[in-house]
């Protein structure tokens, strides 16, 4: 009779821990938000951080009766270091979504560690199109490089551009672009050189007097996120060739800083901090004033709507993570600062509309200034599979 008091009395004291830990997990979901917040592509982490936490500001901490923390890691633009991070914030913190990424390799490197441990990683940043089949629990709300290169490509078929150079950086999204962009011209009859520059601490001067040399009616570049001045700076003032691309070359980050040479560039992207909506004033504005006045990116819109899915997804989940948070993410739409977005339930990747911009000045700066919409751009290169 004793004996089986005191073992009721245990039971009870091991049921009320349970409970406990129970309980605390619910109350909180941990978001490990990994950046490169240091070395060459560090204005990338600067943005999505600013993003995020604006966000958070903006829609509260608390969702489905859940906290949100967000534990954010700098991962110095280094996969293996973004590994280790997304394994300890799994494993140690415990958190139920990682996101971030800042680069192709980053984002690919955690991508096993999504898989076994069933918890969604949300890429904000990275861009090579085949990133999301890298794992189940990844979804993107930046965007691929094909999706925002095919509309270049047509634009410039449709504006008597007929022989064009390509430069990109060699890697992931650089080589996307320059396969979509020769893919979709070549089609069209118009005719392509392609050069490829390292990826760390390029020389543009030799590629440069290659595209002189060549004479082409437009040079279309992909550089990644920040690197654009360099590659202004370096010698596109002295080649007076037309400039064509992705809007990553045109970076609001560091659009105003280029001067006169930049006006004109024709880009194709899915954001501009000019984009002429009541959202996006109201967002570039509380950014601006939130982070002493910097202009927000393409990179800080990745950030902001990465955070928007997480806390509707987890809504819909009523706070539950794993795979019924993935699973509530496919299929989401909203409007964001960039326009109407949704998630492609098949490649949960983002499908959005695609805009042609050109660098004008506009009030003493220069911005990326939308004259053209292609409406509900999906990721060409997964559509091309699906077909
Ligand atoms: C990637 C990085 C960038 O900074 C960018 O503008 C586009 C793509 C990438 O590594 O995927």
């Amino acid at each position: 009779m004793r004996r089986r008091t005191v073992l009721t009395a245990a039971g009870a004291a091991v049921a009320m821990l349970a409970l406990r830990g129970a309980a605390s997990a619910q109350e909180t979901m941990k978001i490990g938000l990994i950046l490169p917040m240091t070395g060459s592509f560090a204005s990338t982490g600067r943005q999505i951080e600013a993003a995020a936490k604006l966000y958070m500001q903006q829609s509260g901490d608390t969702v489905a009766g859940k906290k949100i923390q967000l534990i954010v890691k700098d991962d110095t633009g280094v996969a293996d270091v973004t590994k280790r991070l997304a394994q300890e914030l799994i494993v140690n913190d415990k958190v139920g979504v990682i996101a971030g990424f800042g680069l192709t390799p980053l984002a690919l490197a955690p991508a096993p560690l999504a898989t076994q441990a069933k918890v969604p990683a949300v890429v904000m940043a990275a861009a090579t199109a085949t990133i999301t089949e890298a794992s189940p629990y990844i979804v993107r709300t930046s965007f691929t490089l094909p999706q925002a290169t095919v509309p270049m490509a047509d634009w410039a078929s449709q504006n008597g551009i007929k022989k064009v150079v390509t430069l990109v950086s060699d890697y992931g999204p650089g080589i996307d672009a320059e396969k979509a962009f020769s893919g979709a011209f070549g089609a069209k009859g118009g005719q392509v050189e392609s050069l490829r520059v390292p990826l760390a601490n390029p020389d543009f001067s030799p590629f440069l007097q290659k595209v002189a040399d060549a004479k082409p009616d437009a040079l279309f570049v992909f550089v990644p996120s920040g690197v654009g001045a360099q590659f202004v700076e370096r010698g596109l003032d002295k080649s007076g060739i037309k400039l064509i691309g992705p809007g990553d070359v045109t970076d609001d980050d560091i659009l105003n800083g280029m001067g006169d040479v930049a006006l004109g560039a024709i880009t194709t992207q899915h954001y501009s901090a000019a984009h002429d909506s009541p959202e996006n004033k109201a967002f570039v504005e509380a950014f601006k004033k939130a982070n002493n006045g910097m202009r927000p990116n393409f990179m800080a819109v990745g950030g902001y709507d990465g955070m928007h899915l997480i806390y509707e997804g987890l809504k819909k989940t009523n706070g539950a993570g794993g795979e019924a948070l993935i699973n509530a993410m496919k299929g989401m739409s909203w409007m964001s600062p960039r326009g109407p977005v949704s998630i492609d339930p098949q490649t949960r990747d983002i499908i959005q509309n695609i805009y042609v911009r050109k660098v004008e000045r506009v009030n003493g700066e220069l911005y990326n200034v939308e004259f053209a919409t292609i409406a509900n751009v999906k990721d060409p290169v997964k559509a091309a599979k699906s077909n």
